[in-house]
Order: C-alpha cells, then sequence, then structure tokens
C-alpha cells in the first residue's frame, strides 16, 4: 500500500500543481477531494504551459488515472470548458474519472456567491473566487445538493431543480432584487452537460479503495490550503471544503489508515488573496518586488497576491494538524537577489511571544512577527540540479525552515519547469 497526499501548508497558491505533476510521473492514481474550479494550478511541460482547475494536475500523463472525488464541487460548464482545453491541445481524457456522489454547482449558486459578496460591507468581502462554491456546499450541508448521480437521470434531476430553484429564485429576487433564473434554460443546458460528462462517470470510492489495496501508488492532490480550510483556517476568509489532509478521507470516500505520506507543500515566503489578517505581510517595495519577480497573480482571477516574509507559526501550525512528514519547498528562485530574508519565528501580542497560530482573527490581526534576519543570495538558482549546487545561503535558509518545523525537505522548485526541480529524498 503506498498513497501520499498533497497538502498547501500556507492559503493556497503554494505551486502544488507543479509539485504534484513532479509526483504524479511517480504515481499510478492521482484523485482530488475537495474544492472545486475555485483553484488554479498551473503546470508547465516542455514550452507548454497549461492552467487547470478542477481536473487533477495527473491528467497530462497519458497513463495515469485521474479522479475527481466525492468531495469536489463540480460545474459542469467548466468542467467540459476544460475537458475541451485539454482536447484541443491534444490531451486525452480517457482516464478521467468523475464521482457520481459529488455535488454539482448550478447556476444560482454562481449568481448567490456573487450577490452575498456584493451585499457584503466591504470590509467584511470573503474575496470568494465567484465560481459557486460556497452556496455548492451550502445546499450540501443543508441537504438540498444535486449531486451528480441526479444529474444523470431527468426525471430526478427536473424534480430537484424544480424545488430548489423555486426557493433561490425568491432569493434572488425577494432578497437581492436580481432577476430570477429561467427553469427551462437550467434544464435544458444541465441535460446536456451530463449527456457529455456520462461517460466519465463511476462509484470513485470504489475505484481508489481497489486501487489502494491492489498496491497502486495513489496520490491525493489538494486544492487551496491549510489557512482556507473550513475549521482550520482563518474563518471567515477561507473557502467553504477541507484542503487539510483529513478532507482527503471524506473527499474520496477511504479511510485514514489507508494514508502513508502527507508532503505539506510551501512556498519560500508568503502570499494569500482575498481578505483577512496576514502578519508578515509586506506593504513595501519588497513586497511588491516578490510579486512581480514570483508573478504572483491569480491562476483563477488574475487578481495581484498579497505578499510576505515566510511564517513559521503558519508552517509549525500545518505540520500539527496536517500531520506532515515531508516539505517541498517552492519559489525559491523568487527570493534570489534579496540582501536579507526573515523568517517569522514566533508573535509578539500584548507583549507576550506565542508560537501557536490564534483561532481569533482579532487576535492574529493584533500580532506583530518576531523574525529572524538571514543573509540573502545574489545568484539565480534555477540551474541548479542537485542540493549542494544551491548557495551556501539558500542552503542555510532551507535548513532553518525545516529545523524550526522538524520535518524533512524533500522537493526544492526552483522554477515553473518539471526540470528545475531538486529531490532530496523520497516523498512519495
Ligand atoms: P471560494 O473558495 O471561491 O469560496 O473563496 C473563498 C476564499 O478562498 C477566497 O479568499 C479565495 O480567494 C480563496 N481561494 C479559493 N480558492 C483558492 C485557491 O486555489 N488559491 C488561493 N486562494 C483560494
Amino acid at each position: 500500500m503506498a498513497s501520499s497526499v498533497i497538502v498547501g501548508a500556507q492559503w493556497g497558491d503554494e505551486g502544488k500543481g507543479k509539485i504534484t505533476d513532479f509526483l504524479a510521473e511517480r504515481s499510478d492514481i492521482i484523485v482530488r477531494s475537495q474544492g472545486g474550479n475555485n483553484a488554479g494550478h498551473t503546470v508547465v511541460v516542455g514550452d507548454n504551459e497549461y492552467k487547470l482547475h478542477l481536473i487533477p494536475s495527473g491528467i497530462l500523463y497519458p497513463e495515469k488515472i485521474c479522479i475527481i472525488g466525492n468531495g469536489v464541487v463540480i460545474d459542469p460548464e467548466g468542467l467540459l470548458e476544460e475537458i475541451n482545453y485539454l482536447h484541443e491541445r491534444g490531451i486525452s481524457t480517457d482516464n478521467l474519472f468523475i464521482s457520481d456522489r459529488a455535488h454539482v454547482i448550478m447556476p444560482y449558486h454562481k449568481v448567490i456567491d456573487r450577490l452575498v459578496e456584493e451585499k457584503r460591507h466591504v470590509d467584511q468581502q470573503i474575496g470568494t473566487t465567484k465560481k459557486g462554491i460556497g452556496p455548492a456546499y451550502m445546499d450540501k450541508t443543508e441537504r438540498s445538493g444535486i449531486r451528480i448521480c441526479d444529474l444523470m437521470d431527468e426525471k430526478i434531476f427536473r424534480s430537484k431543480l424544480k424545488n430548489n430553484l423555486e426557493e433561490k429564485n425568491l432569493i434572488i429576487e425577494k432578497i437581492y432584487g436580481a432577476d430570477p433564473i429561467d427553469f427551462e434554460e437550467v434544464y435544458r443546458d444541465y441535460i446536456g452537460y451530463a449527456k457529455k460528462i456520462k461517460r466519465y462517470i463511476r462509484d470513485t470510492t470504489v475505484q481508489v479503495y481497489d486501487y489502494i489495496n491492489s498496491g497502486r501508488k495513489v496520490l491525493f492532490e489538494g486544492a487551496q490550503g491549510t489557512l482556507l480550510d473550513i475549521d482550520l483556517g482563518t474563518y471567515p476568509y477561507v473557502t467553504s471544503s477541507h484542503p487539510i489532509s483529513g478532507g482527503v478521507t471524506v473527499g474520496t470516500g477511504i479511510g485514514p489508515t489507508a494514508i502513508n505520506k502527507v508532503i505539506g507543500v510551501v512556498k519560500a515566503y508568503t502570499t494569500r488573496v482575498g481578505k483577512g489578517p496576514f502578519p508578515t505581510e509586506l506593504k513595501d517595495e519588497t513586497g511588491e518586488w516578490i510579486r512581480e519577480k514570483g508573478h504572483e497573480f491569480g491562476t483563477t482571477t488574475g487578481r495581484a497576491r498579497r505578499c510576505g516574509w515566510f511564517d513559521s507559526v503558519i508552517l509549525n501550525y500545518s505540520v500539527r494538524v496536517n500531520g506532515l512528514s515531508n516539505l517541498a519547498i517552492t519559489k525559491l528562485d523568487t527570493l534570489s537577489g534579496l540582501d536579507k530574508v526573515k523568517i517569522c519565528v514566533g508573535y509578539e501580542i500584548d507583549g507576550e511571544i506565542i508560537t501557536d497560530f490564534p483561532a481569533s482573527l482579532e487576535t492574529l490581526a493584533r500580532c506583530t512577527p518576531v523574525y529572524e534576519e538571514m543573509p540573502g543570495w545574489g545568484e539565480e538558482i534555477s540551474d541548479a540540479r542537485i542540493y549542494e549546487e544551491l548557495p551556501i545561503n539558500a542552503r542555510k535558509y532551507l535548513e532553518r525552515i525545516s529545523n524550526i518545523c522538524d520535518v524533512d525537505i524533500s522537493i526544492i522548485s526552483i522554477g515553473p519547469k518539471r526540470t528545475e526541480t531538486i529531490y532530496i529524498r523520497k516523498a512519495d
């Protein structure tokens, strides 16, 4: 049995797509367990860049099996766009499977996502991707959601859509004063989507279980990041699913004993999109410099990401709540050229130093980072192929991070290409 989970250890956008692609080469099956097309994964293969949102990054390997698990919320229109995007680039989706238990994102979810966000006071806006993710998960927990298995049956779908739309149109019209959504139009569109995606639908819980039991290597690909987890993230500035490692079990239907390794993907600095406190945020030219050099603009929304120094309070929290066994450090190359680099080792609040990430955002907003300063490295590092080829100061920086959290670094990413990766020790 060999299965590994990849999780984002910060606020998402850690470069999980590239690390997944790298480890996918060493795996047989790649599975997504949560989120939807709010995620954005960029993978560079040779001269080609691929942007994926919903489909696991493993799809770029023709012989790998890719699964979208029951915990994912699926926008069929977005899914078909992504399938077409891959087909146009000559990539087959014959090995793609989608859970019959996954919930479907409906047009009213997207409309309500936008209307709710617009109605929030500007200070309280979450900065959602407006893909309908939150409202779809709300219907799931409220037990009125429409699942893929419902979409596959015209009669059931018709009746569930009718019930849902009656209520959603009341909300859309009466609360938000917006235009109602037409039943027949949605019904027709979605039955059309259903016909096109039918060939991919399976009971993926059985597939994943059988693959694990038959000794195949399964890689669970996380989306978003630990601090965007609905329970353990910086609530309410979070997504509506469980990006932490525990989300893999509920999102794919396997038990925790089936997981062998949890690889935390950590950017060599910190970024976040959307609102909410961010203790190590750099609102100066260094932050701007990192944003430009690191191309820190959202894959899904194009929004500029907020940038800051590395925060080991966050990493230690991530190690704990995910049970991280290995680290993959990404975008180390972005920091090349800085005179000095800083690592936050604690927060000062009311004259005390704390090292546990606080639950209260009001507390977090009052935290001042305590930094350790280290010398930077001037040289570009993307040509390094073994650890020893990295500048001594870059190595010291990595070793300090690994020491602080007591987890070994297995992979270092020093550029977007597959080849720009240093594999130090076995992670899969
Ligand atoms: P939602 O997931 O669209 O509901 O957005 C909720 C919050 O999660 C917002 O702050 C988004 O910017 C953030 N978010 C969602 N997906 C991602 C991601 O893949 N990377 C980084 N942030 C994300």
